[in-house]
């Protein structure tokens, strides 16, 4: 917190001293942002926050000027009005502001004014408004204030994501919530929300009831590493009803979120495949689960003579939808129409991923289809499914995007890239002029370690991403030229919840690295500073705790 010390008498009253504020010299600290703004003037005095503050706003961001009431009165506890004109915090829409998503923020001691093209500049001024918003004392009591300063700022990149997979484990609404706060706090824009998994499909769909009633609910799940030493034999999981879908994007889309929801194909469709076995090119074939690792429940049923069941442990599986027979498609259309109908994001992610090509070997419609299209072999097969589909969905206005595997056997014609084996991918899409996400594993994928000292670490899946690494992480590759680079639309973080069993632990993987991914995405290169950062990190920590999220420690222990 602010701990700055002024000599000031409890006697006077708030306005007397605000004209002791007006000549108070700001201190650096006062002025922690993260992500960190393009440019800021400090200068000095302070505006101190009464109560019955009355904020003034434009038309059009009425949305912005109540979450601002709100914001202000859960942190100070005071109570601020909306108002049409006059107010000591003006939200205003400008067009002369050129960036989409810029925004100004001027404080002097006696008002703030926020400017922006659009309303999402607004936001995330507000958001760089709370973040200076400190407790100044002020004889015996402590008031709240606002360092005067001048803000002018945009973001590097305009996609600017993180991903929570609700599959491995599932996640609550409120949770989901809490996450998107968070998210908005550091003005990141885009909620990627991996809704299907072999163990797991998380949204309900209306016409195919089964895959949330018998797709939303494995029979137990591995204990320790994968492949496991036991089966807990516990039945989990859960799933979002459409209207709780329709109530988080639009709580998303308050906070200028978009959120992109994956529906895995054609492989990780275990789930979809216990639910419905016709999707699997071999419906009489038993869901195979690695290591003897099935739970009791799934052993009697398969002793029943019901071949399927929800995946129970993690990893890639063979048994993936039928790429020759037409059903499939049909199904994957509806399901993407429902989909569609909820999500308002121009881009839909298709997965792509992790498809083993076995059962489409020996597949006899998998084969005629190759035939018949004249494929070369089952890679060009992967491409002819995710072209058929993308072709389905540019049908409905949108656009696809997939992890780096679409690029193998041929990349659909519209089709963005989210590059995730490293860079190369993406690289690869951009040189064809195809939009990518970088993602890379070796800077974004939070669900690796956060110490080299694995044994004092809940169990993860591998690796090692400190937040200093995750800091460096620049979505930009070197190899592409100027008129290439345009491709790059920015990049993502991703929560693979596999070992990620609570709330709390998934808090744990997201912070701090969250906060470096955010300065990464929005602050130019030459403005990062990696100490520099960690000492507004501490500004940010105190954040965490009085918004009760869960981090890791390692970064300030340094
Ligand atoms: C992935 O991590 N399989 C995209």
């Amino acid at each position: 917190m602010k701990q700055i010390f002024v000599c000031l008498s409890a006697l006077f009253l708030l306005s007397a001293c605000s004209n002791e504020f007006k000549s108070y010299q700001n201190a650096s600290e006062d002025y922690a942002i993260v992500p960190k703004p393009d440019s800021m003037s400090l200068a000095e005095g302070v505006f101190i926050l009464k109560d019955g503050c009355k904020i003034s706003a434009t038309e059009g961001l009425e949305q912005e000027s109540s979450y601002l009431v709100d914001m202000l009165s859960e942190r100070t506890g005071l109570t601020c009005t909306s108002q049409n004109s006059s107010g000591n915090i003006e939200l205003l829409l400008d067009e002369s502001i050129s960036a989409e998503e810029g925004y100004t923020l001027q404080v002097s001691p006696s008002g703030v004014t926020i400017s922006a093209q659009q309303a999402k500049g607004v936001f995330y001024g507000i958001q760089s408004l709370m973040q200076l918003l400190g407790e100044y004392p002020n004889g015996d009591e402590t008031v709240f204030g606002v360092p005067a300063v001048s803000i002018v700022d945009q973001p590097r990149y305009g996609y600017r994501g993180m991903h929570l997979d609700v599959c491995r484990h599932f996640f609550s609404v409120d949770f989901i919530k809490k996450y998107l706060d968070v998210m908005a706090m550091h003005k990141l824009n885009t909620f990627h929300w991996h809704l299907t998994e072999d163990q797991g499909w998380r949204i309900e769909i209306k016409k195919y009831p089964g895959l949330t009633e018998v797709g939303g609910f494995r029979n137990g799940t591995i204990v320790g590493h994968h492949p496991g030493e036991s089966n807990d034999n516990e039945k989990y999981g859960g799933f979002y009803t459409q209207e709780e879908v329709k109530e988080i994007v639009a709580y998303a889309a308050a906070r200028h979120i978009e959120v992109i929801p994956e529906i895995e194909m054609p492989g990780h469709s275990s789930a979809a495949i216990a639910a419905y076995p016709w999707l699997s090119s071999f419906p009489e074939e038993k869901t195979e689960i690695t290591n003897n690792m099935m739970s009791e429940s799934s052993r009697s049923i398969q002793a029943a003579g019901i071949p399927k069941v929800v995946q129970e442990t993690w990893g890639i599986f063979d048994d993936v939808y039928c790429a020759g027979q037409e059903t499939t498609f049909l199904f994957l259309e509806d399901v993407l129409t429902e989909v569609m109908d909820l999500f308002p994001s121009d881009m839909i992610h298709i997965g792509g991923d992790e498809c083993p090509k076995a059962n489409w070997e020996r597949s006899p419609a998998c084969q005629k289809r190759i035939k018949e299209e004249g494929l070369k072999d089952e890679h060009e097969l992967q491409s002819y499914f995710i072209k058929r589909i993308e072709q389905f969905v540019n049908s409905k206005g949108k656009n696809i995007i997939g992890w780096d595997e679409i690029l193998e056997g041929g990349l659909a014609p519209n089709a963005s890239v989210m590059s995730w084996r490293g860079t190369s991918g993406g690289i690869a899409a951009a040189e064809d002029e195809h939009t990518v996400v970088m993602s890379p594993t070796s800077h974004c994928y939070f669900d690796y370690y956060q110490s080299e000292d694995r044994d004092k670490e809940p169990l993860a899946i591998g690796g090692f991403l400190p937040v200093e690494k995750v800091y460096a992480f620049d979505p930009m590759p070197a190899e592409l030229d100027v008129e290439k680079a345009k491709y790059i639309l920015g990049g993502q973080a991703n929560l693979w919840t596999e070992y990620i069993a609570t709330e709390s632990h998934a808090e744990y993987m997201l912070l701090p690295r969250m906060t470096a991914l955010s300065e990464a995405l929005w602050t130019d290169t030459a403005n990062k500073d990696f100490e520099d950062f960690k000492v507004r990190l501490q500004d940010v920590r105190e954040d965490y705790d009085r918004l009760g999220y869960n981090y890791a420690k390692h970064v300030f222990e340094d």
